[in-house]
């Protein structure tokens, strides 16, 4: 069957030199059945030609917001009140920013704001433009605003340089266009590291992730609802980039990524003693266990009775353990995670200081759907020079955007 049958797709081309990819696009989304306009800003016609994709689409394809003749037939309201969806590929950054400001200085721009319909955007730029903060931003707005983010991708580009920025591969698009119409559901989907794209290749990083459990007598303890599923999703994502990984795991029931060096414990006081011990030659640490901050002053050796209405537990202040690591003399690139239910930049911001971090990821751990025991997350990343917005998304896209943001904040640190 036919997934696109009878769907009517505005594809928006703008300035990138993944503009050579779109007659192939134009022409896989007509295979599903999709009736196709092709509008092209005037960069997208310094990389391909109009007659070209005129060919492919089989329609006529509109590239000027004041051309009388194009006004006459469908004109830019007209192209706007038509499409199913928008797509543009490739979106630019130049492009991002005024769709993302509501600006309507071109046809495409103008199609955008006049629309129903829903957007999809395949970003594709430079990977320091696709990290700039600006650019994240103009994400960020676009997301909430339900603009589907289909990618990008990550690996060599055309300036030479290794990341995130890459236009996804056709085939990609076209699958996220049928999904997007077979579920009509609002995405976010930057492309997962290929196995291929070996950029950690060389590096060791240490990742703390689950609960500690702290003993109150043998058959009790203090714990809490981390299910390890953020920390194992890192992990998975260094090890796909090519890293070598130590697990510090508390106590969970998923099963470790293939290939990692698992440790695992129970208490902050083990975690703490593996953490430093694995952590004197490593590359990067990323503490995403939530680690007890306080444990027994002394744990009951044998169960403890029932007796009067109310009981006191007399606790005491467990290490720190990524502050701990911090401190070591040859300490690694070390990021921690701020679980916060308020305030968070403003907390997240005390123990990025306190704990002298070279970065910290803050998650709203109040927030439904994300955080504590759930399948996705969002993160606001902080660091020296910068913040960095990663949308809500599965914890393995989050992690892949993550340690991908690590690497370049840490290449930085060390040129
Ligand atoms: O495991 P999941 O169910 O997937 O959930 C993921 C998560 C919500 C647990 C994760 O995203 C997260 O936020 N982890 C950090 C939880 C936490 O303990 O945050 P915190 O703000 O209390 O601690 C700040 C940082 O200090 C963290 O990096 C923590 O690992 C570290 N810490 C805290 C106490 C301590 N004694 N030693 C530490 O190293």
């Amino acid at each position: 069957m036919q997934i696109l049958q009878n769907k009517k797709i505005v594809l928006g081309i703008t300035g990138g030199i993944a503009a050579y990819k779109t007659p192939e696009l134009v022409r896989r989304l007509k295979d599903q059945g999709a009736d196709v306009r092709v509008v092209m800003t005037e960069g997208a016609k310094a990389f391909i030609t109009p007659l070209t994709l005129q060919a492919v689409s089989a329609n006529s394809v509109s590239d000027s917001l004041l051309d009388t003749q194009a006004e006459l037939a469908m004109g830019h309201i007209e192209l706007a009140k038509w499409a199913d969806l928008i797509l543009i590929a490739p979106a630019t950054a130049d492009t991002i920013a005024r769709i993302s400001h509501g600006m309507a200085n071109d046809l495409l721009t103008t199609i955008c704001l006049a629309t129903t319909a829903p957007i999809a955007i395949a970003p594709a730029m430079n990977q320091q433009m696709w990290h700039a903060q600006v650019t994240q931003e103009n994400i960020t707005r676009l997301s909430n605003r339900q603009v589907n983010i289909f990618g990008p991708g990550s690996g060599a580009q055309a300036c030479g340089d290794i990341g995130l920025g890459r236009m996804l591969d056709v085939s990609e698009l076209v699958e996220l266009t049928c999904q997007f119409f077979s579920e009509n559901i609002t995405r976010h989907t930057q492309k997962e590291q290929q196995p291929d794209q070996q950029i950690l290749i060389g590096q060791h990083w240490v990742i703390t992730a689950g609960p500690t459990r702290e003993a109150i007598d043998p058959v009790r303890y203090i714990s809490n609802h981390s299910s390890g599923k953020m920390g194992y999703a890192i992990a998975e994502a260094a090890l796909q980039a090519g890293a070598k990984v130590t697990l510090i795991s508390g106590p969970v029931t998923i099963s470790p990524p293939k290939n990692c060096d698992l440790i695992q414990v129970d208490s902050a006081q083990n975690m703490h003693k593996k953490a430093l011990n694995y952590s004197k030659n490593a590359t990067v640490f990323v503490a995403c266990a939530a680690v007890a901050d306080y444990r027994m002053a002394n744990i009951a050796e044998q169960k403890i009775k029932k007796s009067a209405d109310t009981m006191q537990l007399n606790l005491i202040k467990n290490p720190d353990i990524v502050a701990d690591v911090a401190a070591l003399t040859n300490k690694p690139f070390t990021v921690g995670f701020a679980a916060e239910t308020q305030d968070i930049e403003h907390y997240a911001l005390g123990k990025l200081q306190r704990k002298n971090l070279d970065m910290i990821a803050a998650n709203n751990v109040a927030a439904p759907g994300q955080g504590f025991n759930s399948e996705n997350n969002a993160l606001t990343v902080f660091y020296a020079d910068g913040k960095y917005e990663i949308p809500l998304a599965s914890k393995q896209n989050v992690a892949q955007q993550l340690v991908s943001l690590i690497q370049q904040t840490y290449l930085k640190q060390v040129n």
